[in-house]
């Protein structure tokens, strides 16, 4: 696939078919998408690839947590930051979620229909495979995301390629601690991203989502440039 097509094709997913997902393919993505650029060529990232009985006990462990309103583990806090109130961001946000809610046709009110939407991204989006990256924690933060976020875009478009499709998730990770028990991921590592990955459910309403853009004018400063 032609890779402005990629770009244009890539968005995110929030059901696939339970088609696995076989290992040759997501060693082949994992690999050229380790061509990604990080700082000085440090390549932070490593790789915890979920399927099967793994995948399963890990949604599991997510929605019970959920279920139980327990707080994430410390070291995730900062996926629970909330953009301030009138802020572009927050705006944003509402956007998309009211796009996603309407296409599922979801009522504010109806707080079960809100609740499965909820646990679904904490089940993976019952993806047949899901990669979390994760980094060492001896890294300054800052520039690890940076690096982890290149190779992550890779890995949602080169995904493309083999008629898969992904979903970038902070759900999944939330509860690190479930994650780290199942993949068996230690301590020293920082769990960064994780991305649902499998071949999309075309039926499923929210699959149909188009998230909308900023005008890009209004986001580009010429500096210099005639
Ligand atoms: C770092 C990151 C975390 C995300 N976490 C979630 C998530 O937990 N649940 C979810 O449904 N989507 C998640 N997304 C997907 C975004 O909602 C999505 O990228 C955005 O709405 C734009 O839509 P698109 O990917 O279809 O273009 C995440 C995306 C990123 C980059």
């Amino acid at each position: 696939m032609d890779i402005l097509e990629a770009i244009h094709t890539r968005k995110s997913i929030r059901k696939f078919t339970p088609e696995p997902v076989s290992k040759e393919i997501l060693r082949k993505i994992l690999e050229i998408s380790a061509r990604a650029p990080s700082a000085e060529n440090t390549q932070p990232w490593e790789f915890y690839v979920l399927g099967g009985e793994v995948l399963d006990k890990v949604r599991r462990g997510n929605v019970e947590k959920l279920e139980n309103f327990e707080m994430p583990p410390e070291e995730m806090h900062h996926i629970l930051v909330e953009r301030p109130k009138g802020s572009v961001y927050r705006n944003r946000q509402i956007e998309i979620a009211k796009q996603l809610f309407s296409l599922m046709d979801i009522s504010r009110e109806d707080k079960a229909k809100r609740a499965e939407w909820m646990a679904r991204g904490f089940r993976y989006f019952d993806a047949p495979a899901a990669v979390v990256i994760t980094a060492d924690k001896s890294l300054p933060i800052e520039g690890t995301y940076l690096d982890v976020g290149s190779v992550m875009q890779n890995i949602c478009l080169s995904a493309l390629e083999f008629g898969l499709h992904t979903c970038i998730e902070n759900q999944g990770i939330t509860y690190a601690d479930v994650v780290r028990e199942y993949a068996g991921i230690p301590e020293n590592q920082r769990l960064a991203a994780a991305v649902a990955i499998g071949y999309p459910d075309w039926d499923f309403p929210a699959n149909r989502v188009k998230s909308l853009r900023e005008p890009i004018d209004n986001q580009v400063t010429w500096c210099g440039v005639e």
